[in-house]
């Protein structure tokens, strides 16, 4: 394998992060981390210095990169930003946009008297438009799109609001959670690089690559 990242930093999120309600219960989403692995791991194999913050996922990730475990889009943000300075950011976690207003301090008893409940949940920060648009901005940030529809489009904004260099366009309308391959599209200011269905491994080997040309 080429050491073609020699000596270049790199930040990958990974997974999803755990929005806590009570001390048993939280927000969620299905994210496995094995795309953010998979990225990991390839960049490692060709010689990069790679951070992984990754949200709970079981998923294992390469040994020869520093793993920072986090739960709550705060820390992962906070993470994030330790880590600076850093020459790449790859965003691949699936970030729970909305956390609760209120953590309770005990477990949410239920009442048998009530039969509705509203939570009410704030804004998180965007992670990728954070690193994106920091005083030490990494050299080239690359963010996901997670889309059930109108895939290109909305990665294109998603590019444009977030300011970041690459977008890796996902159709999560199929099942793509969990599983082992993935389609995915490369959205630039530039164009739009369309890939075929390829395993996860082997998206993290082309990105990987991709971004050894650039460097
Ligand atoms: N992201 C982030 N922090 C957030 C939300 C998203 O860093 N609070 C990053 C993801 O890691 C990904 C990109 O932003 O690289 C897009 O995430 P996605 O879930 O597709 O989109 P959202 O920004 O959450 O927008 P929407 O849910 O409206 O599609």
């Amino acid at each position: 394998m080429p050491d073609i990242l020699k000596g270049k930093k790199i930040l990958v999120t990974s997974g999803p992060t755990r929005e806590y309600i009570d001390p048993v219960r939280y927000l969620s989403n299905a994210s496995s981390g094995k795309q953010g692995a998979a990225i990991a791991d390839a960049l490692v194999k060709y010689g990069a210095d790679v951070t992984v913050v990754s949200g709970p996922a079981e998923v294992v990730y390469p040994t020869g990169a520093k793993i920072i475990r986090v739960e709550s889009a705060q820390e992962m943000l906070d993470a994030c930003l330790q880590s600076l300075p850093v020459d790449i950011a790859v965003c691949a976690a699936a970030v729970c946009d909305w956390r609760p207003k209120v953590i309770s301090v005990h477990k949410i008893k239920k009442q048998d008297e009530v039969d509705e409940m509203t939570l009410t949940v704030i804004k998180n920060p965007d992670i990728l438009a954070m690193l994106s648009q920091h005083p030490q901005r990494p050299k080239l940030v690359i963010g996901f799109a997670a889309e059930t529809e109108n895939l290109i489009e909305n990665a294109r904004k998603k590019l444009l609001e977030k300011q970041c260099d690459w977008i890796v366009a996902n159709n999560v309308a199929t099942e793509v959670f969990g599983r082992d391959t993935n389609t995915v599209h490369i959205i630039t200011k530039d164009g739009v690089d369309r890939w075929p269905t390829l395993s996860k491994q082997e998206i993290g080997v082309r990105l990987t690559q991709r971004i050894g040309k650039l460097i």
